[in-house]
C-alpha cells in the first residue's frame, strides 16, 4: 500500500496531516480533548473499522464522507497524510502500526504498545528500517509531577535511593457485570494501568527494571474475568527496589491516577501524587530532608499536557525536529517489565525482565 502523495505546500505551510484510527471510547475522548489543543496537527481523516462506531463519530464530529473510512488502507489512499494515530485496541497496535509503516506513515500508538516485547520489536524494526517515526503515547509522562521527579532525582536531592513505594486505588463501584466492559479486559491491572506506573518507575528513576514478582490479591468481590488487584516487587537496576500495590477493587480512598508515589533515599524522601481529573494542577511533589516535613516544590508549568504534549512531540518529529521522548524502542523496557509482571502472576514465581538494550528515556 501507498499513502497518498503531500504536496511540498502541504508540509511546508500547513499543520503535520495525520490519520486518526480507532474511534471507540478513549479515541473519541482524543477527538474532544487531546488532539484540539495541538496547534501542530491537522487530523484530516478517522478511520474505525466497525461501521456503526465510525458513523457516530462522523455525526458527532460533523465530517464529511470523505473524511471517513473502515480501513486505513482506503484512507491512506485517498487522503495525503503524514503520520497516523492508533488508538484502536492494543492486540491492534502492531497490526495498524505495520499498515502505517508500509504506507510511508509516521506512527504514534496508544499504550499498552503491545502484549510483548517481541511484537512491539517487529514495529520498532519496521520503523527503524524505514526511517519512519515510531512513538508511544505514555501520557502520564507529560505532567509536572513526575517531570519534576526526575529533574530532582537526576540532580541528587534526596541522595542514592534505596527504595521506591507506589500504592494505586481505585473503585468499579460495583458496576454492573453487563454494562462495564472492564471487568473482561485482558489483564485490567497489569496491561491497562500498571504499564503507566512501571513506564513512570522507568522515567523518573532512570534505572530498568530486572526482575518482578506479582502476587494477585483479588478481593471475593472483584468482577474481574481476570487480576484486579495485585501486590508486586519490583527490582531496578542497581538493586533498587519498588514495592507496588495496585487496585481497581479498592475500598480504600482513591488516589489520582498516578497514584501516590514515595522515593526514599539516602538524604531523605520525595513523594508525587498528580494525573487528577483536573490537568496538572492536581500534581504535588514535596521534598522531605533529613527527617524534616516534606515541602512542596514549585512545579513546571506546561502550555499542553499528557496526550497533547506527546502528539506535539510526535508533530515535531515528523518535521524533523528530533526524536519524542517516547519511542517505540525506548517504551520496549516498559513493555518487558509488564509482560514479565503477567508472567509472574500466572507463574507464582519471581520472573526476570527481559533485558531490551538501549538507554532508559
Ligand atoms: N492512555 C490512557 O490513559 C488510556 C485511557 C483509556 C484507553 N487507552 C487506550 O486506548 C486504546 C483504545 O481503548 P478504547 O477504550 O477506546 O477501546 P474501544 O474498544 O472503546 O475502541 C477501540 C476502537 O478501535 C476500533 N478498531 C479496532 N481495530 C481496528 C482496526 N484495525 N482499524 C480501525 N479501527 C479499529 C474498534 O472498532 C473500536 O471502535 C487502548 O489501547 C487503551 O489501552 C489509554
Amino acid at each position: 500500500m501507498v499513502a497518498a502523495d503531500i504536496t511540498p505546500d502541504q508540509t511546508k505551510t500547513s499543520r503535520t496531516r495525520i490519520l486518526h484510527v480507532g474511534l471507540g471510547g478513549w479515541g473519541g475522548d482524543w477527538e474532544r480533548n487531546a488532539i484540539p489543543p495541538v496547534t501542530e496537527v491537522d487530523r484530516v481523516a478517522i478511520v474505525d473499522a466497525h461501521e456503526p462506531t465510525l458513523r457516530a463519530a462522523q455525526e458527532k464530529l460533523g465530517l464529511p464522507d470523505d473524511m471517513c473510512f473502515t480501513s486505513l488502507t482506503e484512507a491512506a489512499k485517498a487522503v495525503p497524510a503524514e503520520g497516523v494515530v492508533v488508538t484502536a485496541p492494543m492486540d491492534f497496535h502492531v497490526p495498524v502500526a505495520l499498515e502505517a509503516l508500509d504506507a510511508g506513515l509516521h506512527v504514534l500508538v496508544e499504550k499498552p504498545f503491545a502484549g510483548t516485547v517481541a511484537e512491539a520489536r517487529t514495529a520498532v524494526e519496521r520503523a527503524e528500517e524505514l526511517g519512519l517515526v515510531l512513538q508511544v503515547s505514555q501520557n502520564y509522562r507529560f505532567y509536572p509531577g513526575p517531570q519534576k521527579v526526575r529533574e530532582l532525582l537526576a540532580a541528587g536531592t534526596v541522595g542514592d535511593l534505596s527504595v521506591v513505594h507506589v500504592d494505586f486505588r481505585r473503585w468499579d463501584h460495583d458496576a454492573p457485570v453487563e454494562t462495564y466492559r472492564h471487568y473482561q479486559f485482558p489483564h485490567p491491572l497489569i496491561y491497562d494501568m500498571a504499564i503507566h506506573h512501571f513506564d513512570l518507575l522507568r522515567m523518573t528513576t532512570g534505572r530498568e527494571a530486572v526482575s518482578v514478582y506479582a502476587k494477585v490479591t483479588d478481593p471475593s468481590w472483584s468482577k474481574y474475568t481476570e487480576e484486579a488487584a495485585a501486590v508486586l516487587v519490583i527490582e531496578l537496576e542497581g538493586g533498587l527496589v519498588c514495592s507496588y500495590r495496585g487496585s481497581w477493587v479498592s475500598r480504600a480512598p482513591e488516589t489520582h491516577w498516578d497514584g501516590e508515589w514515595v522515593f526514599e533515599g539516602q538524604d531523605g524522601y520525595v513523594t508525587l501524587a498528580g494525573r487528577g481529573n483536573s490537568g496538572p494542577a492536581d500534581d504535588e511533589v514535596r521534598v522531605g530532608l533529613a527527617g524534616g516535613v516534606a515541602e512542596a516544590v514549585q512545579l513546571p508549568t506546561m502550555d499542553v499536557w499528557g496526550r497533547s504534549a506527546g502528539l506535539r512531540q510526535f508533530a515535531r518529529a515528523i518535521r524533523g525536529g528530533g526524536a519524542p521522548d517516547v519511542t517505540g524502542r525506548s517504551n520496549l523496557g516498559s513493555v518487558a517489565l509488564m509482560e514479565a509482571a503477567a508472567r509472574s502472576a500466572a507463574s507464582g514465581k519471581v520472573e526476570p525482565v527481559e533485558q531490551v538494550g538501549g538507554t532508559v528515556a
